[in-house]
């Protein structure tokens, strides 16, 4: 609360369509249940008494054929929750697959509108892997700390896909998922910590990924609106009408109720249910056993895998006599089932779900908000509603006599069957209530904050690099030098176009190499170096040195392990002491023996460590802290002098000068570029000059007529290849 205000947490969820009342889930695969969580958990947030203020913030749509409250840039939730509409790419709807190559841009419009309301968030929170991006990007930027949801995991969904029989291409061409997993790691790098909703997610999921450290997880499971449901009344003065469709099976339908409440679906295991119970004598004698599962009208309507759950259910009562002990009601309707629970309760019977797989299991908060005692199968969401609410036992669903033995403990233990009975109750609203999820995760929110670098940089909007209002960047070798007319050319003009514009170079090399050449081609100090590969900001002819800078990308920097595990990598060759600095670890790579720089991020990751690893001319390999590179140096600068990032031109040739050509600055790549550049091609505000080194940024300057009005020639950026909506299923 640098301020005296309270905290401002910015939640980003970039894809689908977001608005505040009458949401239109599943109007397409994007628009689901994300979009319902992070709009409640916006309006939940608000009210903690620390937070002051909450942006939601997602793409902004104008596009006839979506409604036009997705174009409004902002939308009141309520007093202090704002959902934030930030354009990106092109104007109309884009499928979620399609938005990769505009997020670096929608990182800068994002800055763009903190710089203008001069509000930095307290914490930033990405949901999803494109969101998980941006805010990796923003709390990179900012130097706030950075929360992550995944809500479902690209890698998780890859092994999926393989496993029904997908291809590797196909997969990848129409879901992307090569980039989807990329933004994950890369918001795993920069996460001060990641929710999930049950621990099988963390161990199961997050444990795929290089960078899994489950220490920075923490299980907040998701709220669930139990209004709904609640114990039974002393007494009813007329039973619930559900009532009537039971008793006609049930000599006695007042002793202890065994509920299966679930769709007729194989792996719901229904059977092995009946079976436990036909096989356990003493448990048919004083039980009755109920189940629910689904509506039919005839049987032979339904669909096979339907019918067989039925079929089977007749079958075994018929086969084992079950006559008069179990209930498979026809028809229910959604109101019946907060009575199925309580009849269950007022019998003091216990609810059942022998699932194969239960990921999460709503159907056991709702009976323990009725306060009836669960058995449930032992997987992810039943473990930790066990765990929570201590409200009943874990089975094994294979195992059908152990099942039986746990049911009728549970039925006949009556001292066991009350403490369950309270605790589950409790349990439920205390773990499982929007309130509970909250004051959780604004605990994990505190943390974060406190634990987060304190000497935060406040916007310096006013301290402008003095005149100018726009800056030529330019990369030194193969770009500014190698051609000495052309260099002359563009110092010349430089010099002519005067005050408004500055003039600074970004670089590989370190600020003594820098000076050296600068030196030798007689090039005048530029009013900004960045050097060694945007691990250093230096300002102007005094060379002051940036230290806010240097504070701000020693996150997650450990050189010490990172050259320890690089150690163990073949083919890599320590560049000499020139190379290296307290920010870069630097090797020469040797021809076909080196690992490219994912294969090299990648074994960091495993040994829990976060870099920017950066190839160049197949040649160098940098290793830089995480919040360091050309284009995050960039950025940093015009942050803080108030120049936007469309106000900067860029010129590059080779690897290390990607990140600062993506994104709204306007990029020219130089004729003579390494080919490992020709992907940028065709992405938004990026030109390939036809001519060389200096010419090339001179052509560069007049196609974006950058000394005059600066034009954009592609307004609507439209890349054949991978702006084609898709068709798609939800993640
Ligand atoms: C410059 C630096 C070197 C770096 C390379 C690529 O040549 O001197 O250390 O590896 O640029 O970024
Ligand atoms: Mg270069």
């Amino acid at each position: 609360m640098a301020d005296g205000r309270g905290r401002y947490i910015m939640l980003v969820s970039v894809h689908g369509r977001v608005r505040g009342s009458e949401m239109e889930l599943g109007a397409d695969p994007d628009t689901g249940g994300q979009i319902t969580y992070v709009v409640e958990l916006a309006r939940a947030l608000i009210e903690d008494p620390e937070i002051d203020r909450v942006d939601l913030v997602t793409r902004r749509l104008i596009d006839s054929k979506v409604d036009s409250s997705y174009a409004e840039p902002v939308e009141e939730l309520a007093p202090g929750v704002n959902i934030v509409r930030i354009e990106c790419g092109p104007k109309r709807y884009l499928a979620k697959e399609s938005l990769w190559p505009h997020l670096d841009s929608f990182t800068d419009n994002l800055l763009r509108y903190l710089r203008d309301q001069g509000r930095v968030p307290d914490l930033i929170h990405g949901h999803y892997a494109d969101a998980g991006y941006v805010a990796g990007r923003m709390s990179s930027l900012l130097g706030i700390p950075m929360a992550f949801t995944g809500h479902s995991l690209g890698r998780v969904k890859r092994q999926r896909l393989l496993d029904q029989g997908m291809a590797e291409e196909a997969i990848e061409k129409r879901y992307r998922i090569t980039r989807r997993i990329d933004a994950e790691e890369y918001a795993l790098d920069n996460a001060s910590f990641v929710v999930t909703s049950t621990n099988q997610e963390v161990e199961e999921q997050y444990a795929l990924y290089d960078n899994y450290q489950p220490k920075r997880m923490t299980v907040i499971p998701p709220a669930v609106d139990l209004s709904r449901f609640t114990p039974p009344p002393r007494s009813w003065r007329n039973l619930p009408k559900i009532h009537k469709a039971i008793t006609p099976f049930l000599e006695d339908w007042a002793r202890p109720m065994i509920l299966a409440v679930s769709r007729p679906d194989p792996r719901k295991n229904i059977t092995a249910l009946v079976k436990a119970y036909a096989k356990n004598e003493e448990l048919r004698d004083i039980a009755n056993l109920v189940i629910v599962a689904g509506n039919r009208t005839d049987i032979n309507q339904l669909d096979r895998s339907a019918r067989e759950v039925i079929n089977e259910i007749i079958y075994n009562v018929d086969l084992y006599n079950l006559y008069g002990q179990v209930a498979y009601p026809k028809d229910h309707e959604s109101s019946d089932v907060p009575h199925l629970y309580q009849l269950a309760a007022k019998t003091k019977g216990v609810f059942v779900n022998p699932a194969l797989t239960e990921p999460f299991g709503l159907t056991l908060l709702e009976a323990a908000a009725s306060g009836l005692p669960i058995v449930a199968t032992s997987d992810g969401g039943p473990r930790d509603i066990v765990a929570y609410c201590k409200n009943g036992v874990l089975i094994d669903p294979l195992d059908t006599k152990a099942m039986g033995v746990a049911l009728l403990d549970a039925v006949s233990n009556q001292g066991q069957w009350k403490k369950w009975s309270r605790s589950g109750l409790r349990g439920a609203h205390r773990h499982y209530s929007w309130s509970a999820h909250v004051k959780n995760y604004v605990k994990k929110v505190n943390t974060a904050i406190r634990s987060a670098d304190r000497k935060r940089r406040p916007l310096r909007s006013s301290a402008r690099l003095v005149t100018a209002n726009r800056i030529v960047v330019c990369d030194i070798d193969n770009t500014l030098i190698g051609d000495k007319s052309g260099l002359r050319e563009l110092i010349r003009r430089l010099k002519d176009v005067g005050s408004k514009v500055a003039f600074g170079i970004a670089t590989g090399r370190s600020l003594d190499l820098t000076l050296s050449v600068l030196k030798e081609w007689k090039i005048p100090t530029p009013q900004l170096l960045i050097t060694s590969v945007g691990s250093a900001i230096h300002y102007g002819a005094p060379l002051i040195e940036d230290r806010g800078f240097e504070q701000h990308i020693r996150y997650r920097w450990r050189p010490d392990r990172i050259r320890e595990a690089m150690s163990e990598l073949p083919g890599l060759k320590p560049q000499g002491s020139e190379g290296q600095t307290e920010y870069k670890i630097s090797f020469n790579l040797i021809k076909e023996k080196a690992p490219t720089a994912a294969e090299v991020t990648r074994h960091l990751r495993r040994n829990r460590l976060q870099a920017n690893v950066i190839a160049s001319h197949g040649a160098y390999l940098d290793i830089l802290p995480i919040r360091a590179s050309k284009g995050m140096a960039l950025r940093y600068f015009a942050m803080n002098w108030g120049v936007e990032p469309d106000r900067c031109l860029v010129a590059g040739d080779s690897g290390n000068d990607e990140e600062m050509l993506t994104g709204n600055t306007l990029g020219v790549v130089v004729g003579n570029h390494d080919p490992e550049l020709e992907k940028l091609r065709g992405e938004p505000h990026i030109y390939f000059a036809e001519q060389n080194y200096a010419w090339g940024i001179i052509e560069g300057i007049e196609h974006y007529d950058f000394f005059g009005k600066i034009r954009l020639h592609e307004p609507e950026f439209v890349n054949a290849e991978s702006d084609k909506p898709e068709p798609v299923n939800s993640a």
